[in-house]
């Protein structure tokens, strides 16, 4: 097997100064990110989301596989038809499947089975992650094995919410579960599994969130 030719690193050294400067910005503009499950129908410049996604698909991956497809629906029929299957599963989870304990942990949220905004967001994009790699050859179907799959399109999708948000667009995570019914209706190929949901678009000018607290850095850091 060949090795990759080496060539210099593409790097911009910033003046310290400048350094904390973009940091503290960056913090602040990601302090505002929330999800957002009130979405208007309002138009987006598709640019946006194709954008955001040239972001995510740039993130590190296991032996650089790039194991993830992102969807992007725009179509009226496909999202009725995923809001349908969405709210029918997720009845069914909150009603009869998920435990005592999810639903205890779901409550403060105030989430339940409907999902309007799988219809009003002007878009919805599916993270599929690629579980491995299918090639067709004369031989018939080849497969290769995929390393860090949950790893990289977890990453990916970070990278896909920081850009969708540093554009001035609301989002959701969505995990409808089951989510099998995005790989029947979007038609996908039999190595790529359904990772994320995730609507796009303006939040309603009526728009809430739960008012959630962050852990303090002193509880998620800590220096050796
Ligand atoms: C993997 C994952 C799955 C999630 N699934 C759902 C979901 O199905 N429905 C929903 O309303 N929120 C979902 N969320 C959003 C979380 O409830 C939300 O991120 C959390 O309450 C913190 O709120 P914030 O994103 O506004 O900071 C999910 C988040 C993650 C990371």
């Amino acid at each position: 097997m060949n090795q990759y030719k080496h060539m210099p690193l593409d790097f911009t050294r910033m003046p310290t100064q400048d350094q904390v400067q973009a940091s503290r910005e960056f913090l602040e503009r990601m302090a505002m990110r929330r999800s957002v499950r009130f979405i208007s129908p309002e138009p987006v410049p598709f640019e946006l989301i194709e954008n955001a996604i040239r972001c995510a698909s740039l993130a590190p991956s296991g032996a650089n596989q790039q194991p993830w497809k992102f969807v992007v629906v725009k179509d009226r029929e496909i999202k009725r038809k995923i809001r349908e299957a969405a709210e029918s599963e997720e009845r069914e989870s909150y009603q009869h499947r998920m435990p005592a304990d999810w639903l205890e942990a779901l409550a403060p949220l105030g989430t339940d089975w409907r999902k309007e905004f799988l219809e009003t967001a002007p878009y919805l994009i599916v993270v599929f992650r690629i579980d491995f790699g299918l090639t067709q050859t004369p031989e018939g179907e080849m497969k290769t094995k995929h390393y860090y799959v949950q790893e990289s399109v977890g990453i990916a999708t970070g990278f896909l919410l920081a850009a969708l948000h540093m554009s001035g667009l609301a989002t959701l995570t969505h995990t409808p579960s089951p989510m099998g019914f995005l790989s029947t209706i979007l038609n996908r190929p039999k190595n790529e599994r359904p990772f994320v949901l995730i609507p796009v678009g303006l939040p309603s000018p009526d728009a809430t969130v739960p008012a959630i607290a962050k852990k303090t850095i002193a509880e998620v850091m800590e220096i050796k």
